[in-house]
């Protein structure tokens, strides 16, 4: 797995879990990259960390040491695209840095790694659901060569307003 001068990446175990959901819940309160209103309670963060990964879908962390203490810094996931047999071979991503890590190329290496472990388990199309507005996301998404789908106008709502996402697609 890759490491830059301060960060390594890894898998991800189930005591990184209440930190992750740390980091999904600051985005739940804070932004349209996650559509849910309500914070995800610690044990439904580890009935998801559970699920995903007995459903062979890997989850890497990005950790780095503040304080003599290990930290996850950012978090990439596959998931389930759609539960049908013949959808399998394709996964949704997920790739979420902690607002205090953003910038320093944390995404890029989370989802360059997060690629390579997918295609090691044989997924065939990574799939991504960007909000309208979050130009990282597509910058990211471009860079590693996903083309967009399309884009689904106003079927998100959140903080008082309709929100377009985009699909975008990587063929492994
Ligand atoms: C989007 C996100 C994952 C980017 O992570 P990051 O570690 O800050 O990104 P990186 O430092 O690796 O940047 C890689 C490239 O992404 C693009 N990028 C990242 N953040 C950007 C921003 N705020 N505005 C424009 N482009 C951005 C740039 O092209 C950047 O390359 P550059 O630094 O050479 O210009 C991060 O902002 C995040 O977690 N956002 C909240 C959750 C989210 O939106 N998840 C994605 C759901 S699809």
């Amino acid at each position: 797995m890759a490491a830059t001068s301060s960060y390594i990446v890894r898998p991800a175990t189930e005591t990184d879990s209440p930190q992750i959901n740390d980091i999904v819940n600051y985005e739940v309160m804070h932004s349209v990259s996650n559509f849910n209103y309500g914070q995800r309670s610690p044990e439904d963060g580890l009935a998801w960390f559970r699920t995903t990964i007995a459903g062979g879908y890997p989850i890497l962390v990005a950790t780095t040491v503040v304080n003599g203490q290990e930290v996850v810094a950012g978090y990439a996931s596959l998931g389930v695209f759609r539960a049908k047999d013949g959808f399998r071979f394709s996964a949704e991503y997920s790739l979420y840095i902690h607002h205090e890590h953003r910038k320093r190329g944390l995404g890029r290496i989370l989802l360059r790694d997060l690629l390579v472990e997918a295609k090691a388990r044989n997924f065939h199309a990574i799939i991504g659901s960007i909000s309208g507005g979050n130009e990282g996301s597509f910058r990211l998404a471009k860079e590693f060569g996903f083309r967009v789908v399309g884009t689904m106008k106003e079927n998100g709502y959140k903080f008082d307003q309709w929100i377009d996402n985009t699909f975008v697609e990587l063929l492994l």
